[in-house]
């Protein structure tokens, strides 16, 4: 299978949020699944500056968009199986900044617009281009658009990945044909117009052949007004074709048996290390050296939908703790305030840092006890799963991909990873610090327990990518896993056998460390069967029929059901026993009681949640919607 990632940032050559982490590491990981893989983004100022005497010139084109005849370089970088390349304009990408600049729009409309020009110079023409956020939005657009397609291109299948529905590429529709060099019919059929705006991301959500975002909780929560920033109806009318990865980390990079940026190496077995860690930081912040005090720590940007107001809340209760407050990040200057006059009220017991600092960031993780994530929305976060590998506990609210990764201790069944809560409220948080920090004091065996599951959780890449092949082999109609000598061969489909996708037939469940499986089940990318035109051979892993708008942007009527749960797509081709524990979509399968029960449970467990979660989002509705368009503006002025 031949994969081409599209997107805006990559580590290591830039990077500017958790887009990057991924987009680093998922690649290579899917080369290592054996798939042909290639990353294609811009070539920025700062990736010339440090990578440019590694970059092999390939060629140069020119890029057609309305009126627009512009040059583009293509430089190629072999690395970690993966070819990476850069798509070279000085006028739009040789810039100090990778965003926020007045000519966005334009520059990542040539930059999709390039992408799909530049097809024919790559190494393979892809099966599969998965897209990634609004930056490169426009490519499934493109794809589809009359004035650009060729019969060539309907070979190719599209994913979008939502990394966080906040950002959505939003214009003014009168720019339709200057800037994106599209015709008005887009925005006239409702395509690509929302709320008055042309939507980037809505008309590649509408256009993609598959939709996924980075946990399954938060392909769920996408549905509901609470977190999809005006987008949950057209989330629902898509959620047949939508689905949730859970994210991975650098199990390697992120490892406290080898990792170079701490001070003292440790494992599970042997813990002598993180106490040293632990002083070091108290000695580099400015806290008490106390060895017996659970040091609680932040690194985030300081915004809001990070959960601050809540610290901001109950910070004075915190601080009655037996408990040490470390806090490191920069952000919206009234966080940033509060954070420094708080720590001049607590010297000693709390430090804060308004920084971005990857060798305190590393410190943080290693020395400290606990780490604070009390989010309003996430839609994955890398840090708790980082936390977790160093065996600093995670406190979260159960939103998106902390839900999907953080179980809550239960130390009379010896299960958990951390501490969570439900609701939005400094309250609760403040009930699950205060329990945290008398489990660390009171019940150090128990703490070091729950320490030694959390460190041994596994988030590596490898099962993700697994899951993003099987969205891959579902769109495009393809087998997999295909043995690494059929993926070389030329385009021969390879035979029947081969295509037992053994691996994929766990459901996503398996990703999520936690128990609860609910949430995976509730966004199988199935919910309805396949139309029939879509149907592939039966021996292939579950067709993601849904992918069904194809041809044509669905029109906006069409919503489908969203809540029907008909989790079709997890159906394993029957040769294969699903493991028990990962069969919450087996209705098919004959159920042992067992599954059967648990099944009752998830679903009713996900009924009570989703039922929470609408309450709580009717309260919040009235003061979000002020917020969101008071948000939304301010992006729109920066996007323009
Ligand atoms: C965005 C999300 C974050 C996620 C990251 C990578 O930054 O806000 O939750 O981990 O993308 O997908």
């Amino acid at each position: 299978m031949k994969i081409l990632y599209v997107t805006s940032e990559a580590v290591p050559f830039c990077k500017t949020g958790g887009l990057a982490d991924v987009a680093g590491s998922l690649p290579p990981a899917l080369a290592e699944q054996g798939a042909e893989v290639a990353v294609i983004l811009p070539l920025y100022a700062r990736v010339r500056d440090r990578f440019g005497d590694q970059l092999k010139f390939e060629r140069y084109d020119y890029v057609d968009l309305a009126w627009r005849h512009s040059y583009c370089g293509l430089f190629s970088l072999e690395k970690d199986g993966v070819t990476w390349y850069f798509l070279d304009n000085e006028q739009y990408f040789n810039r100090g900044t990778l965003y926020g600049q007045a000519d966005d729009g334009e520059r990542f409309a040539f930059f999709s617009r390039a992408v799909v020009r530049m097809l024919d110079h790559l190494k393979f023409w892809p099966d599969v281009i998965n897209c990634n956020d609004w930056q490169s939005a426009l490519v499934p657009i493109y794809l589809k658009d009359d004035g650009v397609r060729e019969e060539r291109f309907r070979s190719i299948k599209t994913v979008l990945t939502i990394h966080n529905i906040e950002y959505q590429g939003r214009y003014n529709p009168y720019v339709l044909g200057e800037l994106f060099g599209l015709d008005a019919g887009w925005v006239k059929d409702g395509t690509m117009l929302m709320d008055g705006d042309v939507n980037l991301l809505k008309g590649a959500v509408l256009c993609s052949d598959a939709v996924n975002t980075v946990s399954p909780t938060y392909a769920n929560e996408l549905k509901m007004p609470y977190f999809a920033h005006r987008m949950e109806s057209i989330m629902r009318q898509c959620s047949n074709k939508l689905s949730g990865v859970l994210n991975g980390i650098d199990m390697k990079l992120y490892d406290p048996r080898t990792d170079e940026r701490i001070l003292k190496n440790f494992s599970i077995e042997d813990m002598a290390g993180k106490d040293e860690c632990k002083t070091e930081l108290q000695r580099m912040v400015g806290l008490r050296e106390e060895p017996h005090t659970p040091i609680v720590a932040m690194v985030s940007r300081l915004v809001s939908h990070k959960g601050l107001d809540l610290i901001c809340e109950v910070l004075h209760d915190m601080m009655e703790l037996p408990m040490q407050l470390v806090v490191l990040g920069t952000g919206d200057q009234r966080y940033e305030e509060f954070f420094h006059w708080a720590a001049q009220q607590y010297p000693g017991r709390m430090a804060v840092r308004m920084d971005y600092n990857e060798d305190l960031s590393m410190a943080i993780y290693a020395g400290a006890d606990l780490f604070l994530m009390p989010s309003k929305s996430e839609p994955c976060g890398l840090s708790q799963m980082i936390a977790m590998r160093y065996g600093t506990l995670p406190i979260v609210r159960e939103t998106g991909g902390l839900k999907d990764t953080v179980q809550p201790h239960d130390d009379y069944n010896g299960v958990g990873n951390g501490f969570s809560f439900t609701n939005y409220s400094s309250g609760d948080m403040l009930h699950v610090i205060r329990e945290a920090v008398y489990l660390y004091k009171d019940y150090p065996d128990l703490f070091s327990n729950l320490r030694q599951r959390a460190m041994s959780c596994d988030f590596s890449w490898a099962r993700s990518a697994r899951e993003y092949l099987r969205i891959y082999a579902t769109i495009t109609g393809q087998p997999w896993p295909i043995p690494l000598e059929t993926t070389r061969a030329a385009d021969a489909p390879a035979p029947a056998e081969e295509a037992t996708p053994v691996e994929e037939a766990a459901p996503a469940a398996e990703a999520v460390p936690a128990e609860e499986p609910a949430p995976v089940a509730e966004v199988a990318p199935a919910e309805e069967p396949a139309p029939a035109a879509e149907a592939v051979p039966a021996e292939e892993p579950a067709p993601v029929a849904e992918v069904a708008p194809a041809e044509e942007p669905a029109p906006a009527a069409e919503a489908t059901t969203a809540e029907e749960p008909a989790p079709a797509a997890e159906a394993a081709p029957a040769e294969e026993p699903a493991p028990a524990e990962e069969t919450v979509p087996a209705e098919e399968k004959k159920p042992a009681k067992k599954t059967q029960k648990a099944a009752a449970k998830t679903e009713e467990k996900a009924e009570k949640a989703e039922k929470k979660t609408a309450k709580k989002a009717v309260k919040a509705t009235t003061a979000k919607t002020t917020i969101a368009k008071k948000g939304t503006a301010g992006k729109k002025k920066s996007a323009e």
